[in-house]
C-alpha cells in the first residue's frame, strides 16, 4: 500500500475538484472533531448522517432561551411553538425550491412514515396500478400491500446488473400499460440505497404525461444532491432529516403537491387532523392540507432543529458537498477495482456503477478470496468493527437490489417462505447449494468524509488480499 501522502497526492491529481471542498476538511476538524478524537472511520452515511456540534448547541440555546407548549393550544407558549413549526415548514419548502402554492410539507416520523401516509391514503382500486422499480427500499415495497388490498395491480420494473440501472425499455412499456380512469402510482428512488445509482429524474414528467402520479423516494438522494422542486414536480417526495444532517432523529417529511394531496383519502382521523368531529352522529371533517395528515401531537420541540440542520447544509452548499462525495466515491471505486489477489482473482465485486457518472456515494460489494469464494459479509463487518470502521452489511432493507445483484432466484426464496418446520434460511440454502453470498457490504460517504477515511478503508480491504476464505 502506498503511504498516505503519496496516495493523497495521486488522489488530488486525479480529482482536482476536491481542493475546492477544503472548507469541509476544516469543518471536520472543528464541528465534527469527535470523529477523530474517538478514532472513528464513519462510512455509513446512507444509514444516517452525522450532526455538527454547532447544530446541537443552536438547538439547546433555542430550547433554553424560550418556553414552548403544545402547538395544539393557543396560549402564548403554544403560539411561540406554532410560529417555529410553521416557520420550519416554510423553510423546508424554500430549501427544496418548492412553490408554497404548489407543495405542502407534512411532518412525519421518518421517510417510512411519509411513504405509509401515501400508501394508506392513495385511491388504489381495481383497474389501477402500483408500478415500482426493483431497487426500492422496503418502505416503498410495503405500499404494494395497500395497493393489493384495494385490488390494484402491482408491477415491478427490473434494474439490470452489473450497473443496476433501470431497464428503461421495460419501464417505458410499463408506463404505457393501458388504464381506465383508475388512479395509478409510480414509485422510485432518486438514488438507490443499495447500489448508489441515481435514476433519471426525467421519468417524473414522462410518467405524469402518461397519467401516473409519481412518488419520488428522495431519502438517499437528498443528503448530497440538490432536489429542485421548481424543476422536477413529483407528486410526493419522502425524506428523513437525520439522513441529511444527523440530528434530530425521529423527524421526516412528506412533500406533496396540493393537487395530488386532494386525491388522498385518509383511512382514519386522529387528534389534530380534524376541524370538526361528532360522537353523537359519528361524523368528522378533516382539516385541509398538511394538518389532515399529522396525527396527534407533533414532535414539536425537535422541529426547529430541522431548520437549523437545513441551514447548516445550505451554508456549506450542496454543490460543495456533492463535489466532495463524488471525488471520494471515485477514489474508493478506483482503489477497489484495482485490487487483485496474486492468483489473478479480483478482491471486490461491486454491485452498481464503477465510475462516478449518475451515482451517489453508496458503494455496495462483496469481497472474494484468492480462490474466488465469497468472504462472508458478517465476517467483514466483525473485522471492520474491530478496526473502528462503521459500515453496513446485509441487504439494507432493499431486497430487490440484493436479489438482482446476488442473482438470488425466486425458487431459492420460496424455500425460505415454506412452512416453519422445513424452512431453510437463505444463508443455509446458498451455503449448501452453491457457495454464494446472501448479503453484501455497503460503504457510504458523506459531507465530512476525508481522504484519510477512504485510505483507512483501503488498508482494511487490502487485509483480505492473498488469503483463503476459510483462513479468514
Ligand atoms: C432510499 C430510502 N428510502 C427510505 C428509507 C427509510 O428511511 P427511514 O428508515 O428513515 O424511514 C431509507 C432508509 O435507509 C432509504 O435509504
Amino acid at each position: 500500500m502506498p503511504i498516505l501522502t503519496d496516495s493523497e497526492t495521486l488522489f488530488h491529481q486525479r480529482y482536482p475538484d476536491f481542493a475546492s471542498t477544503r472548507a469541509l476538511d476544516e469543518l471536520r476538524a472543528s464541528d465534527y472533531a469527535r470523529l477523530d478524537r474517538l478514532g472513528h472511520v464513519y462510512l455509513d452515511y446512507t444509514g444516517g448522517g452525522l450532526y455538527a456540534e454547532s447544530q446541537i448547541q443552536q438547538h439547546v440555546a433555542l430550547l433554553t432561551g424560550g418556553v414552548f407548549g403544545n402547538p395544539h393550544s393557543s396560549n402564548p407558549t403554544s403560539q411561540a411553538m406554532t410560529e417555529l413549526v410553521e416557520h420550519t415548514r416554510r423553510y423546508i419548502l424554500e430549501y427544496f425550491h418548492a412553490a408554497p402554492d404548489e407543495y405542502v410539507a407534512i411532518f412525519t416520523q421518518n421517510a417510512s412514515g411519509a411513504l405509509k401516509l401515501v400508501g394508506e391514503s392513495y385511491p388504489f382500486g381495481p383497474g389501477g396500478q402500483y408500478l415500482l422499480t426493483f431497487d426500492n427500499h422496503n418502505s416503498v415495497n410495503g405500499i404494494r400491500e395497500f395497493a393489493r388490498a384495494k385490488g390494484a395491480e402491482v408491477i415491478y420494473t427490473p434494474v439490470l446488473p452489473p450497473d443496476m440501472r433501470l431497464d428503461e425499455t421495460r419501464l417505458a412499456d410499463h408506463l404505457d400499460t393501458p388504464t381506465g380512469n383508475v388512479p395509478r402510482l409510480f414509485a422510485y428512488p432518486a438514488q438507490s440505497n443499495f447500489s448508489g445509482v441515481q435514476h433519471p429524474l426525467d421519468w417524473i414528467a414522462r410518467a405524469q404525461a402518461k397519467g401516473w402520479e409519481v412518488l419520488l423516494d428522495a431519502a438517499a438522494f437528498a443528503p448530497t444532491n440538490r432536489l429542485d422542486l421548481s424543476v422536477h414536480h413529483p407528486d410526493f417526495v419522502s425524506l428523513s432529516f437525520y439522513k441529511i444532517f444527523g440530528y434530530p432523529t425521529g423527524m421526516g417529511c412528506l412533500l406533496a403537491r396540493k393537487t395530488a394531496l386532494a386525491k388522498l383519502h385518509r383511512p382514519w382521523f386522529a387528534g389534530g387532523t380534524i376541524s370538526y368531529v361528532s360522537v353523537s352522529n359519528q361524523q368528522h371533517t378533516l382539516h385541509e392540507g398538511a394538518e389532515a395528515f399529522e396525527d396527534g401531537t407533533l414532535n414539536y420541540l425537535a422541529i426547529p432543529a430541522i431548520e437549523i440542520g437545513l441551514k447548516h447544509i445550505a451554508r456549506l452548499g450542496l454543490e460543495q458537498i456533492h463535489t466532495r462525495v463524488a471525488c471520494l466515491t471515485g477514489a474508493l471505486l478506483d482503489d477497489l477495482t484495482a485490487l487483485y489477489h496474486t492468483t489473478g482473482q479480483a478482491l471486490a465485486r461491486i454491485y452498481g456503477p464503477v465510475d462516478t457518472h449518475q451515482r451517489g456515494g453508496t458503494v455496495t460489494l462483496n469481497f472474494y478470496d484468492q480462490d474466488g469464494h465469497f468472504i462472508d459479509h458478517q465476517l467483514v463487518e466483525q473485522r471492520a468493527n474491530a478496526a473502528g470502521i462503521s459500515l453496513r452489511t446485509g441487504s439494507f432493507c432493499n431486497p430487490g437490489g440484493g436479489e438482482t445483484a446476488l442473482g438470488i432466484t425466486g425458487e431459492e426464496l420460496r424455500s425460505c417462505f415454506s412452512p416453519a418446520d422445513d424452512r431453510l434460511t437463505l444463508t443455509e440454502f446458498r451455503r449448501v447449494i452453491d457457495q454464494q453470498s446472501t448479503g453484501s457490504v455497503r460503504i457510504s460517504v458523506g459531507l465530512v468524509t476525508t481522504f484519510a477515511d477512504i485510505y483507512r478503508f483501503s488498508q482494511f480491504a487490502r487485509s483480505f488480499l492473498d488469503k483463503r476464505a476459510d483462513e479468514i
